[in-house]
């Protein structure tokens, strides 16, 4: 018993003597604090000049500014595939159709309750508009328009273009453009109307359109 106890008098020792609380006090500083260590009193350091954070080199200039020199290119920095459009499409329908509408006309939910009238994508102007354009826009804002740089990564900006590209088309098909389907499409038929809380039955498009089922 004796030796137990010595032994544990012994522990003790041994725990308080490593028990120091340097590493519990870190020596720092408050975020933002003042400190006269620097010159300019700031406790926050700049980065050393010519140094780039991981992740933020930006070297392709066109894919982070749609732009060559001062001046909107109108290429897509990658290539499009059916996934870049259906990104798109649904980053399009989460960020501007709440102003521009899903189809891009400007009559969305939150203009219809008094924000500003976005001018429709289905203008000359804006058709013939290069896609840096609408990728700067995005970047940059447009008068009464914030900008969304911080809500919507660079690639997916650029997916949102050719998203925009494609509604322009779309709300601008000739009969030429589309086989076998009637320009501009007919309105479906309703089977069941639909109660609100049930989505309606349509009739097959066929049933309207003259054509046969395929
Ligand atoms: C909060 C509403 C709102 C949202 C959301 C919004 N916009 Fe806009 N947008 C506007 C308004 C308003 C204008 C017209 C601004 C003006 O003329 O001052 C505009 C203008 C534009 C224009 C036309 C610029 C021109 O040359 O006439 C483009 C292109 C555009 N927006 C793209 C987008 C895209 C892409 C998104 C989604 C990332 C988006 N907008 C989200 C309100 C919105």
């Amino acid at each position: 018993m004796a030796r137990l106890r010595r032994f544990s008098w012994l522990g003790l020792l041994l725990i308080l003597a490593g028990c120091r609380q340097d590493m519990h006090d870190q020596p720092r500083f408050k975020p933002l604090a003042m400190n006269d260590f620097y010159p300019d009193l700031r406790s926050a350091r700049p980065p050393v000049d010519g140094t780039v954070a991981r992740g933020q080199l930006n070297a392709d200039t066109y894919f982070y500014t749609g732009k060559i020199g001062a001046n909107p290119g109108d290429y897509m920095p990658f290539p499009v595939t059916e996934d870049v459009l259906s990104r798109g499409r649904e980053r399009f329908n989460i960020y501007c159709a709440p102003c521009h509408s899903r189809v891009g006309d400007g009559n969305g939910m939150v203009v219809q309750r008094g924000y500003r009238h976005p001018p429709t994508y289905h203008q000359d102007r804006l058709r013939q508009a290069p896609l840096g354009y609408f990728f700067d826009v995005m970047t940059n804002g447009f008068g009464a328009m914030p900008d969304y740089a911080s809500q919507i990564q660079p690639r997916d900006r650029w997916r949102i273009v050719a998203y925009i590209r494609a509604l322009q088309l779309s709300q601008n098909a000739t009969q030429a453009d589309v086989a076998g389907q009637q320009v501009p499409s007919a309105a479906p038929k309703f089977e069941e109307p639909g109660s609100g809380a049930t989505p309606p039955t349509t009739l097959p498009e066929s049933s309207y359109t003259g054509e046969e089922q395929k």
